[in-house]
Formats: structure tokens, C-alpha cells, sequence
């Protein structure tokens, strides 16, 4: 199900790593879901409370420590689930209560909203995109300018291209919502990330995997 109902979406940078902790939250009924929450759970739920926001759950894009850091006292304290990739089980397990596997495809409700999960193997086995209503996020997949390194264990660059080629078939309008802010701007019309980010302008694996030399 994709609705075409607006969608709230704060962008938070935070922690160690200056990663980028989501709200995304359904107006009508002011369900929340929390994306890849840095270590720093005071600055989190008070933006929370600020807008008025009853969080339902925290949807992780992978294991990596900078996206999961808040997770465990955030799930504890508020005894809510945490999404994360099946296929991330076996490499990076964050340290949280309520974990819940997805898979590719399945979507979570969201109020009047639904969250789709996208498998996007590459910078990690289990990596994920979250997609609501036309707002896609990427966590370590996709930047506005880059794309994760695939030189951790797991990594893989051929299933990134893979990951970057699904990833292409969402229409142009879909704004993206990367994990880091390594770009121009903070966030980005896929539409104008094909033609500017050189990974994903890449149709040919042969070329992709060239642009760094
Ligand atoms: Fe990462």
C-alpha cells in the first residue's frame, strides 16, 4: 500500500558520527516511528514531546553502531519494537530490547501511513530502505552525493550496485533521506541524485565499480 497522505519528517543530526536520527510521524494521528536513533536519547525525545508525537516504534536501516546507539534505552524505556533486517542477524545485532526481523517487501503500519522495507544489501548484508508515501530512506545505502563503503565485513559492492539499480526504479519525484550528511544538500530528489551522484548515475557495474580509481 502506498498512500499519498503527507508525511512528518524530522531530520536530526546527531551523536559521535553526525548521523542522521529521523521522526517520522503520521498527522493524522500523531503515530511516530524513530529511524536509525543516534546515542543521544535526551535530544530525541524531547523533539518527541516538542511536537506533540507518540512514538510506536524505531526501524533500524542496519546494525551499524552510529544508527543503532539510541535504540536500547529508547526501546527500553518506552517498551516499543525495533525493526531490523532478518538478513542482518547473523552480522550486527545491536544491543536493544524488542528486536523484530523484516523482510523485503513487508510493511509495517504507520497510523494512516505504511512503511514498505526494501532489502538493500551492499554496505551491509542487511541493510534496508524505508519508503512512506514518496520519502525514501537510505541510512548508509545512499547519500546525496556518495554511498556507503563496503569495505566492513560484509560489505559487498556488486549487491550495493544491485541494491542502487532497485533503488532507481522508484519514480524521480521520491525524496531521499540519506543516513550521512555527505552531500550538497541534506536531503534530495532521486530524481536529481541519478544524474548527479556518479554511483548511482552508473547503468554498468563495469563503470561503478571504477569510480573510485
Ligand atoms: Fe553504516
Amino acid at each position: 500500500m502506498r498512500n499519498k497522505s503527507p508525511l512528518i519528517v524530522i531530520q536530526m543530526e546527531l551523536g559521535l558520527m553526525a548521523n542522521f536520527t529521523y521522526v517520522v510521524a503520521d498527522p493524522a494521528s500523531r503515530k511516530a516511528m524513530l529511524i536509525d536513533p543516534a546515542d543521544d536519547k535526551k535530544s530525541i525525545l524531547n523533539k518527541i514531546r516538542d511536537n506533540a508525537l507518540l512514538l510506536s516504534g524505531i526501524l533500524l536501516t542496519h546494525g551499524h553502531f552510529d544508527h543503532t546507539g539510541g535504540a536500547k534505552a529508547i526501546a527500553s524505556e518506552l517498551n516499543i519494537p525495533v525493526y531490523l533486517s532478518a538478513h542482518e542477524a547473523k552480522f550486527y545485532i545491536p544491543n536493544c530490547p524488542h528486536l523484530t526481523f523484516v523482510n523485503d517487501g513487508q510493511t509495517i503500519p504507520l497510523g494512516d501511513l505504511s512503511i514498505e522495507c526494501l532489502h538493500t544489501p551492499g554496505h551491509t548484508p542487511g541493510c534496508q530502505c524505508f519508503l512512506i508515501n514518496q520519502n525514501l530512506f537510505t541510512g548508509d545505502t545512499l547519500f546525496v552525493d556518495a554511498i556507503g563503503r563496503t569495505d566492513f565485513p560484509g560489505g559487498d559492492p556488486k549487491a550495493l550496485f544491485e541494491s542502487l539499480q532497485k533503488i532507481k526504479q522508484l519514480p524521480d519525484e521520491t525524496m531521499t533521506w540519506p543516513g550521512h550528511n555527505y552531500g550538497a544538500t541534506p536531503n534530495g530528489k532521486l530524481g536529481d541524485l541519478k544524474k548527479s551522484n556518479p554511483f548511482l548515475a552508473s547503468a554498468r557495474i563495469e563503470d561503478f565499480l571504477h569510480i573510485n580509481e
